[in-house]
């Protein structure tokens, strides 16, 4: 199994194949990266030659603008894969991807090879819970692709001696559901913490005391506003809101929660300065 990407979520993958009695390698541009898997027993791969698996774990945001999306990476991992890839081999793309990604790959690779898509919720602050081992969500770009995939990572029907990694996948109907799902996740959670950065500003209009209220109005059963922190950061948050309004030209919703946040923040920002 190759591992390409060896930042936060790639080492932490590498490490579970490797505990689950896979031969792993691993590849990143970075040496820091490469030296520090290579302690944890991770292999340095040469080149894309020969491996039955080749799990995507790179970053996929522009590095000056964190909050942006970027698919270059992606893409040029890609097309090293279609000049040395093996073929008949799985690709599963862990990295969040716009819309359309996985298929634009597999095409790329002439579909000589398995492609996923199994887009990742790692939490470093929770990883035994939510680490590389929690359910997660699978489509590939063809059947076969979907099948090569469950049978290495484990599927929702399949008992856990029956697949490689076991960890529970969800299987889903396509590529893009998968992609588009990771995508919703992040800029639901988005939508929620500019909700509760909103009322923490007309609470202030009112003179009323956002935590009160907040604790009141969650006493009902189906309410569950979030804290109002100091704005919505890293990348993994804003740069899941940008692809999803990319995607859908007609939302509106998002982009007042980017407007809400940038408000709260310049509102917050000069209090946390006093
Ligand atoms: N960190 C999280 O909590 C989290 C959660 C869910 C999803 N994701 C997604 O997973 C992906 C990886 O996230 P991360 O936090 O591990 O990022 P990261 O920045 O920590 O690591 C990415 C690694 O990819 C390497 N890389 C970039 N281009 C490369 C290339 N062409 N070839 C080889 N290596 C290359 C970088 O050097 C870096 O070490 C992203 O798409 C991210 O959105 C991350």
């Amino acid at each position: 199994v190759l591992v390409i990407g060896l930042g936060e979520i790639g080492v932490n993958v590498a490490e579970y194949v490797k505990k689950h009695g896979f031969d792993t390698y691993g590849y990143d541009l970075n040496k820091k990266k490469m030296t520090l898997a290579k302690k944890l027993g991770i292999k340095k791969a040469i080149n894309f030659r020969e491996f039955d698996v080749y799990i995507i774990c790179v970053s996929t945001h522009d590095p000056h603008d964190i909050s942006r999306p970027q698919m270059n990476n992606i893409f040029s991992v890609a097309k090293k894969l279609s000049k040395e890839g093996r073929e008949g081999a799985l690709v599963a793309i862990e990295s969040t991807v716009s819309i359309g990604v996985t298929r634009k790959i597999c095409t790329l690779l002439s579909h000589r090879m398995h492609v996923v898509h199994a887009g990742h919720r790692f939490y470093n602050q929770e990883k035994e819970i939510h680490g590389v081992n929690q359910p997660r969500l699978m489509g590939g770009v063809y059947d076969c692709c979907l099948s090569s995939g469950l049978e290495f990572y484990g599927g929702k029907d399949i008992h856990g001696d029956h697949s490689h990694l076991g960890i529970p996948m969800y299987k889903v109907s396509s590529a893009e559901v998968s992609e588009l799902s990771r995508i919703v996740e992040n800029s639901y959670r988005y939508l929620q913490i500019a909700f509760a950065e909103e009322l923490f500003l007309v609470c202030k209009e009112h003179r009323i005391d956002f935590k009160e209220l907040r604790e009141a109005a969650n006493t009902k059963w189906n309410i569950q506003i979030l804290e109002a922190r100091d704005g919505i950061g890293g990348h993994c948050l804003p740069a899941c809101m940008k692809m999803y309004v990319e995607s859908a030209k007609s939302s509106l919703l998002l982009k007042s929660a980017f407007q809400t946040d940038q408000i709260y923040r310049n509102f917050v920002t000069p209090l946390a300065h006093d």
